[in-house]
């Protein structure tokens, strides 16, 4: 706990030190994280857990120096490195540096603010910058980023986005944290397929709700509830495995696919007595859109959250009892949706749509989850016709 408040205390420190430092040279007022570099062990910590590759393309989000974006370039042989800074002179630092290490061709530094950067070609992504700012870019690397795309942050969390990966580094006389995180895939909504049987096909329906990268969910065969385990969601691959008892044998088939759209394909794997056997596995989800009005009430009073879509991006808001608020944070996985209000995150929708209806959960800080429904407004369209008919 100590170790960890002088992690974020070193951080402040040199906020406050920094602040004198710019006031001489950039514009301070634009800085949203101070520079302090992170140290070369803890780079190669980063670009280690994201697995940095040949075929990497890596953006550095407050890059500094630009070390980070060196490194995986010259030392991992990744196919480009992007670094962004606010700082001009860090970018000057950059320029030096990267014609020192000889890796100018495939590496660019722009001088930008990194919540105007389109990062959208990243497949990594790294950052060094301070909670408050990693939970302002978090809507923003779920809507650029794809499913299987990596994120490595020095230091800081995302808070409810837990990482998958946790690894301390000691360097010098400070110990840093570093976080890795794989973009989840659409998992959530209501996925269905047949299989062969001896008499037949056997019809199954899996039911998925969603929370970042945590899945969770019922499978059904033939109607009947059935034991599922493992459930997982890497990417865009979804793993599970059904487990079943066949004349007082367990007998077991391990699915797992790729999600394309509403589309699931890949290979189910049978094993129990006879076994194993392996064949194909296809899935279809049912469709659905979070665009859209929805309604419920809140303490008797009218809610409504309206999802826009434009220009591949959602925009949604939150009117209760007549105010409306911008929700910064809607997230939605396939038939999933999740959302918060309040700075702190005091009030957390989530749930699956189902047709139209959403079906879920909200959380109130330090209460106990209830039950949450929305139902979807007509289109105003439908409405005028139902009115004129
Ligand atoms: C803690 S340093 C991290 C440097 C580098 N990523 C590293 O790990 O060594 C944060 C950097 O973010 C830059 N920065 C701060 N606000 C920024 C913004 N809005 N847009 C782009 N860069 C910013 C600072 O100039 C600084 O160089």
């Amino acid at each position: 706990m100590l170790r960890r408040y002088g992690v974020r205390l070193s951080m402040l420190v040199v906020m406050v030190m920094v602040g004198g430092h710019l006031a001489a040279g950039a514009e301070e007022e634009t800085l949203d994280v101070p520079y302090v570099p992170t140290p070369e062990n803890v780079v190669d910590q980063m670009l280690k857990m994201a697995t940095v590759g040949k075929d990497d393309i890596l953006y550095d989000l407050g890059c500094g120096d630009g070390r980070i974006v060196i490194t995986a370039v010259r030392r991992l042989g990744a196919r480009k490195g992007v670094g962004i800074d606010i700082d001009p002179e860090r970018i000057k630092e950059c320029e030096v540096n990267v014609r020192k290490a000889a890796v100018a061709d495939r590496v660019t530094f722009l001088q930008q603010d990194l919540f105007d950067t389109d990062f959208s070609e990243a497949s990594v992504v790294t950052l060094y910058l301070l909670p408050n700012i990693n939970m302002r870019l978090r809507p923003a690397l779920f809507r650029q980023l794809r499913p299987g795309d990596r994120v490595v942050s020095h230091d800081f969390d995302m808070k409810e986005w837990k990482p998958d990966e946790t690894v301390e580094v000691a360097s010098d006389d400070i110990e840093s944290t570093v976080y890795y995180w794989m973009v989840p895939g659409p998992a959530a909504g209501t996925w269905h397929w047949t299989l062969p049987k001896a008499d037949g096909q056997e019809r199954y329906r899996l039911r998925l709700r969603q929370r970042f990268q945590t899945v969770s969910g019922t499978l059904e065969a033939d109607g009947q509830p059935q034991t599922l385990s493992g459930l997982r969601i890497q990417g865009d691959r979804l793993s599970f495995t059904l487990v079943r008892e066949v004349e007082g044998k367990k007998v077991t088939a391990a699915f797992s696919g790729r999600i394309a759209g509403d589309a699931l394909s890949g290979t189910v794997i049978g094993y129990g007595p006879g076994l194993p056997c392996a064949g194909d596995w296809r899935a279809r989800r049912d469709a659905v859109t979070p665009v859209g009005s929805w309604n419920w009430s809140v303490d008797g009073k009218p809610a409504v959250l309206q999802v826009r879509g434009l220009d591949g991006r959602r925009y949604a808001s939150l009117k209760i009892d007549g105010k409306r608020r911008a929700i910064q944070h809607l997230y939605v996985w396939g038939a999933g949706v999740y959302f918060f209000m309040g700075r702190r995150g005091e009030e957390v929708y989530e749930g699956v749509i189902e047709g139209d209806r959403i079906v879920g959960t909200v959380s109130r800080k330090g209460e106990t989850p209830q039950a949450w429904s929305a139902t979807r407004a007509p289109a105003a369209g439908k409405r005028i016709a139902r009115q004129n008919g």
